[in-house]
């Protein structure tokens, strides 16, 4: 497994976070949950539209209804993930109607705000496009008004030894390209 590279002195949250697979059923308090919201409802937006929205899934049957979702490879370890959340953004401009170009880029920006201050407070989050959109319209009666964008799994990390061994196996931080490579010239 090939370690990942700091070069320079970053957040904390940005170095520690990852997306394991092992998640501990271990309920999270509203407290906690209603943090995260926070932090991704201050992520920027182009115009402050804040086109990002939540579905939420904390309670058993709420859980159950999403996790129904997920691609049979993603509900075999989000499964028992004692909050999910699906990602949606509002398509067109409040203001004016009309398209709303950055709205998944805004959405995109709200989860990454998420995820951070997830970590901070010791909680993992694990993004998915691995569901299914179309049911997932059907479920909740989502118009064409918004994207449906992703679910997230969210809880405490547990035990790595209770998942499948091909996924023990990828069960560590992914590493990254370099930021030379990222720079188009
Ligand atoms: C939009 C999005 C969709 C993803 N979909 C899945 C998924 O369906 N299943 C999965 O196991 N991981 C999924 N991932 C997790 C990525 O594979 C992971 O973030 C990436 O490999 C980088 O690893 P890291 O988050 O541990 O740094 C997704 C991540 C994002 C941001």
């Amino acid at each position: 497994m090939k370690k990942r590279e700091f070069k320079y002195d970053i957040m904390p949250e940005i170095k520690s976070r990852w997306s394991p697979r092992a998640i501990s059923e271990k309920k999270l308090s509203d407290t906690d949950i209603n943090a995260i919201l926070e932090a991704a409802s201050f992520a920027p937006s182009c115009f402050n539209e804040q086109p990002w929205r939540f579905i939420l899934a904390k309670d058993t049957a709420a859980l159950e209804k999403m996790r129904t979702l997920l691609t049979p490879s993603n509900q075999l370890w989000a499964g028992k993930a004692p909050l999910l959340i699906m990602v949606l953004s509002v398509k067109s401009f409040e203001h004016n109607g009309k398209d709303n170009f950055w709205n998944i880029f805004d959405a995109g920006t709200s989860w990454g705000y998420m995820s951070l201050e997830a970590e901070r407070r010791g909680i993992i989050t694990h993004a998915m496009g691995g569901f299914n959109k179309m049911k997932a319209r059907e479920a909740y009666n989502i118009s064409d008004e918004y994207n449906v964008i992703s679910v997230i799994a969210a809880g405490y990390y547990g035990n790595p030894e209770e998942l499948p061994h091909d996924l023990q196996e990828r069960e560590y931080p992914a590493c990254r390209k370099s930021v030379e490579e990222l720079i188009i010239k």
